[in-house]
């Protein structure tokens, strides 16, 4: 099916060039959220440098005989240096292959896309770029957590909570006091630092916040608590990576859809 629907878009989707990389966005999980490009680009490849958070049904898509090859991280062990990665897709389109560079969300959002574009243009090789849905922003929304809510952010931040060192990370006190959502990418092991410095900058402990564990997956866990409890309540539900951490007032609009539906569907009955 998928093929008859990129040859009825004739001229939509570009040619892929022996020779020159793609950088994709996979989007958050789920394949339904990739892009017609990102499908294109999986039809076409003749070599796919994945990330771990690629889901399997995603690569489904790829010819059998295209070639994948895993450059994530594996069960906690060092993931494969970033400098390796770029001289690998630089080879491989030397080499004069379709090279598909795909990343799970977004190539730019904390996935580091921008260093692998300069590597790629340093050495020459023509490439392309095709976006994704970033997990922080379509995670949320499959999760009915909005992002923005009128009435409640004008902005919002996108953080990475890997570090809650302010030498090496973030101002979190600083942060706090702009009284902001802030959707946090690999935070997991941090929380619990980064949740005492939220507050200690100004945020309210009761500030509700939401953990999304592979967001959009079959597997999804949603653990809703707040500011100050939420690092001893993913303690205890034993979350773990990738997931998500999402605070801010826009949380509640989860709770209230879910009374609302629960209230229609006991009215129906
Ligand atoms: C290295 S960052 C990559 C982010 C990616 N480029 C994006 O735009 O979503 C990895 C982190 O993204 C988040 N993430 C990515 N996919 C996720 C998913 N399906 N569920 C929850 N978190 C996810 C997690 O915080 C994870 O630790």
């Amino acid at each position: 099916m998928i093929g008859r629907m990129m040859e009825d878009l004739p001229g939509l989707m570009p040619l892929f060039q022996p020779g020159t990389v793609w950088l994709c966005g996979a989007g958050p999980g789920d394949p339904g959220h990739l892009t017609l490009y990102v499908i294109s680009a999986l039809r076409q490849a003749d070599v796919i440098v994945h990330d771990a958070l690629i889901d399997p049904r995603v690569l489904d898509f790829a010819r059998p005989e295209a070639e994948r090859i895993f450059a994530g991280k594996r069960g906690g062990k060092p993931s494969i240096a970033q400098d390796e990665i770029c001289d690998t897709l630089v080879s491989l389109a030397r080499r004069n292959l379709r090279v598909l560079r795909l990343k799970g969300g977004d190539p730019f959002v904390f996935g580091r896309g921008g260093e692998e574009m300069l590597a790629l243009a340093e050495a020459g090789v023509p490439f392309k770029v095709f976006p994704g849905i970033t997990s922080g922003l379509g995670g949320l929304a499959m999760a009915s957590i909005p992002a923005t809510m009128r009435g409640i952010n004008q902005a919002v931040i996108l953080a990475t909570g890997q570090s809650a060192d302010h030498h090496t990370g973030l101002d979190w006190i600083a942060l706090a006091r702009l009284n902001l959502p802030v959707i946090l990418y690999m935070a997991v092991r941090a929380l619990p630092r980064i949740a005492d410095q939220l507050i200690a900058g100004g945020m309210a402990p009761e500030t509700p916040t939401a953990v999304i564990e592979n967001a959009t997956l079959p597997d999804e866990r949603i653990l809703i608590s707040r500011l100050d409890r939420v690092a001893t309540d993913l303690q205890h539900s034993a979350f773990g990576p990738p997931a998500l951490v999402v605070i801010g007032e826009v949380v509640r609009l989860r709770e209230q859809l879910r009374r609302l539906a629960f209230q229609a569907a006991r009215e129906a009955v």
